[in-house]
């Protein structure tokens, strides 16, 4: 079965929007596999976004990815990588598509309720930094 990896960024967990967005994922078809609350590290989040290092956002995206905890999993469909990023929109809230997680409880680009892995050969990557021991 293909896997991805999902991330419900601070802001989103702090406001309480865990047991809605994971609703989400589970009324979706998905299977969590592995599902874990934990504060990233500055170099967790240098990694996991190095493909925007040189952008003039991605100070800004450490910080904010780091201030407090998030919830890390482990997801898996067929098709699993899609899926995910179908559900959960567009990365600006403002123009992700109704019902969609980050239409629901995004607040804005930077803010935008979770992550998705964007092809395979990111999820395989990402899940590596963040999941030593998940199946
Ligand atoms: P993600 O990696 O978080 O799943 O988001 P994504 O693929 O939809 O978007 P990506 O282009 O990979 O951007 C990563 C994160 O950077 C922030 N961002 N800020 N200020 C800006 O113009 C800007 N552009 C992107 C967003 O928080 C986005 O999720
Ligand atoms: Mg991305």
């Amino acid at each position: 079965m293909e896997k991805t990896f999902a991330i419900i960024k601070p802001r989103a967990v702090k406001e309480g929007h865990v047991d809605d967005i994971v609703a989400m994922i589970k009324a979706d078809g998905f299977t969590v596999d592995c599902m874990e609350t934990i504060t990233i590290t500055q170099e967790q989040a240098q990694e996991l976004y190095v493909e925007h290092k040189e952008r003039p956002f991605f100070g800004e995206m450490v910080e904010t990815m780091t201030a407090s905890p998030v919830v890390v999993m482990q997801l898996s469909k067929e098709g699993a990588v899609k899926a995910w990023r179908d559900l959960m929109g567009a990365t600006n809230p403002a123009e992700a598509e109704a019902g969609t997680v980050r239409a629901k409880f995004g607040k804005s680009i930077g803010e935008n309720a979770t992550h998705g892995s964007d092809s395979l050969q990111s999820a395989e990557r990402e899940l590596g930094i963040f999941f030593k021991n998940c199946k």
